[in-house]
């Protein structure tokens, strides 16, 4: 998504500085095309030298520099850019441009441009809980100006609390929700994810290996494509997606719960969590003490959410199941589709490489209530989200005919 994107990366005068440098590699890493602006006192925290070598481009800090013969750097330069990420912001920065004061060329450059400028800000937390930088950035906020907010912690001046430069990963994330085009506007999506874990005992559960991933894509998908998002997701190792309401859940029981909650609520319900079928019909309260001989453990048939979600489906509602197969792909996705009144499956079939738990891709069909089988190549997990949201999208344009 970022491939080919022209980002500036604004550079002032914090001890975060140094940390742009992460995030411009970070940024050319993903395809895009950097270049950076420094305030003068930018370059005393990190040598413009470094992030010329990571940006692959000069880096741009005299106001009266002219780019070539005649082109004027701060025009030229509010004109290349498809966002503007000012990281960090000081409060001196923020201040600035919530005032209206452009007296050098990264304030002159964001004035002069029509691109959406995110700012980052980074400072002691005093200062950044001060009232007048409140005030600039509320203001700033209003005008159409994105934030991220800083992160709490310790921070360079030893004090604790708000002001840390958020977590590249959490820039990179935003800039990414900001270009992405908001199609999905007004829609409620419910999102499942991971495994569910079914306790035998203190210490022991029945699971799967089921990462999440496939189900956090979706949320992010939807999210950066401007739905409300809700994510219902068993325990993972992931970071919950910026921007998505996340209902941690272990069991399928307490899956089910969580997912008729909010059903009614919601108008696109993907299931992509792998729920374990069965669980120990027993919990015992103690540890089960190992003896002599095998161990056979009873288990009793969980609910079916996705089954139960079918039967109270509304007439506006979309929803979409997965079915992971290692034999007969089409022909038992085809019965989950009937059987559980999905409007399409997203079938994988386990024995493709690229495909399933673990992995970052997905090889998957997409298989719709008319018979008709969308089969997709390799693809990263978010541009399989994003091919699900295209196909909700076309059942929405229809209906609408
Ligand atoms: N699903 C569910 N509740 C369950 C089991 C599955 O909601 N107890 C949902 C999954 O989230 C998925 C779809 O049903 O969207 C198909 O899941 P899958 O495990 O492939 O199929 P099962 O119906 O469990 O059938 P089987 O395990 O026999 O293949």
């Amino acid at each position: 998504m970022l491939k080919d994107k022209k980002i500036i990366v604004a550079i002032s005068g914090g001890i975060a500085a140094y940390k742009a440098a992460d995030l411009v590699r970070a940024f050319v890493k993903k395809g895009a095309f950097v270049k950076v602006i420094m305030t003068e006192n930018a370059t005393k925290f990190i040598t413009p030298l470094t992030l010329q070598t990571l940006s692959s481009n000069p880096v741009f800090i005299d106001m009266f520099s002219l780019i070539k013969e005649s082109e004027i750097s701060h025009i030229s330069l509010a004109q290349y850019a498809d966002i503007f990420v000012v990281a960090p912001a000081t409060a001196n920065v923020i201040g600035k441009i919530a005032s209206g004061i452009a007296d050098d060329l990264l304030t002159t450059t964001i004035m002069a441009t029509k691109s959406p400028v995110l700012i980052c800000p980074a400072m002691n937390t005093n200062m950044y809980t001060n009232a007048i930088v409140q005030e600039n950035i509320a203001k700033l906020a209003l005008r159409g100006y994105y934030f991220v907010d800083p992160q709490c912690g310790e921070l360079a001046c030893k004090a604790t609390g708000s002001g840390r430069l958020a977590e590249s990963s959490d820039i990179i994330e935003e800039v990414e929700c900001i270009l992405t085009e908001k199609d999905l506007v007004g829609e409620r999506v419910l999102v499942t994810a991971g495994p569910t874990r079914e306790p035998l005992d203190p210490v022991r559960y029945i699971s799967n290996y089921s990462s999440g991933k496939m189900g956090y894509a979706l949320a992010t998908a939807a999210r950066r494509r401007g739905a409300d998002v809700l994510l219902i997701s068993g325990p993972t190792s992931l970071k919950p997606p910026r921007g998505v309401k996340l209902v941690p859940v272990e069991s399928a029981v307490e899956m089910q719960t969580a997912v008729m909650n909010c059903l009614a609520d919601s108008t696109i319900i993907i299931k992509a969590a792998a729920v374990a079928d069965y669980r120990p019909a027993i919990l015992s309260k103690t540890k089960i003490k190992k003896r002599r001989g095998p161990l056979v453990i009873s288990l009793e048939r969980n609910p079916d959410i996705i089954f139960e979600a079918g039967k109270k489906k509304k007439k506006n509602q979309v929803l979409v199941g997965f079915a992971m197969e290692s034999e007969d792909l089409i022909e038992n996705a085809q019965k989950k589709l009937k059987d559980k009144r999905m409007d399409f499956i997203v079938a994988n079939d386990l024995t493709q490489e690229g495909a399933g738990f673990q992995s970052d891709t997905n090889v998957v069909k997409i298989i719709d209530k008319q018979g008709s089988i969308k089969d997709l190549p390799k693809m990263g997990k978010i541009e399989v989200a994003n091919a699900i949201f295209d196909c909700v999208k076309q059942i929405r344009a229809k209906s609408n005919e």
